[in-house]
């Protein structure tokens, strides 16, 4: 890593080519990130647009292994109670097989998520009162580029939210800046490639949609 030019690294990755081979990547190599690149990454969130251009986020980086350990055990409970019906489900024979492995590639993040060299927390102001997520995620989605154009892999939760203000207090947050999301960073153990998705023109309308199109769901 130290032979690396951090300021270069990502630099030539062409966007569009970087956002079709963005997925989300949940296993991760134990070694550490330089400060320089969480930096970095952190950085292309800070690029985003928001309402009135008022810039809500903050990210916090936990790098410590205790205080990792103590957020890891947090979501894994969470977790737990968040995957148990599509467990279930996954035992039955017709569970689709790409299903099967999106759930086993989150179930072994949960199980290793003490091991992510870096867990970092996107929160941000709340206005009148309100939790503003969705003024967060254009920084979010700019962070998990940055991440694929630097080599990082790094993936989007959210289930950390079941404990509530536990989290955020241990992470010094005030009530009125709430966490939304928290990043598990690291080097992949897989490789980036084109995530299975929709066709567009499966999604795509010109001036007016076609409601036949609506696979019941
Ligand atoms: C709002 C939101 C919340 C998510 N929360 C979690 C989460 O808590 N845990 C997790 O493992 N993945 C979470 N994901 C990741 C999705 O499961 C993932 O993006 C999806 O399975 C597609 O994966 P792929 O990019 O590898 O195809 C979340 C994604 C979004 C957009």
């Amino acid at each position: 890593m130290h032979d690396i030019d951090l300021e270069r690294l990502g630099e030539e990755v062409p966007l569009l080519e970087g956002i079709r081979t963005t997925r989300a990547i949940r296993r991760l190599r134990p070694d550490p990130v330089p400060e320089a690149l969480i930096r970095k990454v952190c950085e292309a969130g800070t690029f985003a647009p928001s309402g009135g251009n008022r810039q809500p986020w903050y990210m916090i980086a936990v790098t410590e292994p205790e205080r990792r350990a103590f957020i890891a055990e947090r979501y894994r409970r969470a977790f737990e109670l968040y995957i148990a019906p599509a467990r279930k489900a996954a035992e039955g024979p017709d569970f689709p097989e790409e299903r099967r492995r999106n759930i086993a590639a989150a179930v072994h993040l949960a199980e290793h998520l003490h091991e992510a060299p870096v867990l970092l927390f996107v929160a941000g102001w709340t206005r009148r009162g309100q939790e503003q997520s969705q003024a967060l995620f254009p920084c979010i989605m700019n962070i998990l580029l940055a991440c694929r154009a630097v080599g990082l892999g790094a993936s989007l939760t959210t289930v950390h939210r079941a404990f509530g203000r536990e989290i955020d207090q241990y992470l010094g947050l005030p009530e009125k800046i709430p966490s939304s999301a928290m990043l598990p960073i690291g080097w992949p153990r897989g490789r980036y490639g084109r995530p299975r998705r929709k066709s567009v023109d499966e999604v795509l309308f010109f001036e007016r949609f076609d409601p036949e199109v609506i696979e019941p769901r």
